[in-house]
């Protein structure tokens, strides 16, 4: 079976428009698991623009299942990933302009340094994986590296409005999932999934795990939106028949 881990950061991005306490990304995260999510995801930045430290302890202590956490490779984010000890760490490539994660982590061009982060993590008891574009190069340079498990960028695939764009898109990633697998690496992947793109990727057989959350958290909005009013509508109602009978109007 395929697991499903889904990534709670753009709770938390609508928490922060107005730095307040909802909506909260651990109701989402509890919400996830109560419908049979295997994990929660979230990406801890750098510059904290959704999820924030109090989040990350949190989610940790509360969910049941594990928790993947996604951070850049560097030395503050390890120490925080030492402390927290999440199931799994996924490292991502972080650039402060960027809107969203862009691509995969240049793997080749720092080897020794994702090395060492690894053994940091091992030693830790977590789970090291790397997300990577789904090119050969880059996976040959994840084994080296020593993961066990690399998540591959299903980013492009998804941006294609072209059929035969996507088509091209799609077997890049097919063939990615083979030759990792064929280096003995387990197979995650993620990014831009959504209900009318995810079948053809939840059908490659050596993918054991989706991360999936912008889609999620955008639907859930707008899914849950009916009862929201429903409840601010009953709430005005119950406030106006506490009115006194004199102050009520007639229009
Ligand atoms: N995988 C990785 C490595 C990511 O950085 C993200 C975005 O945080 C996701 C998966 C989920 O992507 P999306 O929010 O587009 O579903």
């Amino acid at each position: 079976m395929i697991r499903l881990y889904v990534n709670v950061d753009h709770v938390a991005t609508l928490r922060q428009a107005r730095k307040t306490y909802e909506p909260d990304p651990l109701d989402a995260a509890i919400a996830a698991e109560r419908v049979g999510a295997h994990g929660i995801t979230v990406h801890l930045r750098e510059d904290r623009r959704h999820i924030q430290d109090h989040d990350l302890e949190r989610i940790r202590n509360a969910i049941k299942g594990p928790l993947n956490l996604e951070m850049a490779a560097v030395d503050e984010m390890v120490g925080i990933a030492q402390k927290l000890r999440p199931y799994q760490v996924s490292l991502v490539p972080e650039k402060r302009e960027e809107i969203t994660t862009e691509g995969g982590l240049n793997v080749l061009s720092q080897e020794k340094h994702l090395n060492e982060v690894r053994l940091k993590m091992v030693d830790a008891g977590i789970l090291f994986s790397l997300f990577v574009d789904p090119d050969f190069a880059q996976i040959d340079s994840a084994f080296r590296v020593g993961a066990r498990s690399i998540e591959i960028n299903t980013g492009p695939y998804s941006e294609c409005t072209n059929i035969e764009e996507r088509e091209r898109a799609l077997q890049k990633i097919v063939e990615g999932c083979r030759h990792a697998r064929d280096q003995g690496l387990r197979v995650f992947a993620g990014h831009g999934l959504k209900v009318d793109n995810v079948e053809a990727i939840a059908a490659i057989p050596e993918i054991e795990e989706l991360n999936i959350g912008h889609h999620l958290v955008s639907r859930s909005i707008l899914i849950g939106m009916e009862q929201a009013v429903q409840d601010v509508q009953n709430a005005i109602e119950r406030g106006v028949a506490r009115r006194h009978p004199s102050s009520l109007r007639t229009y």
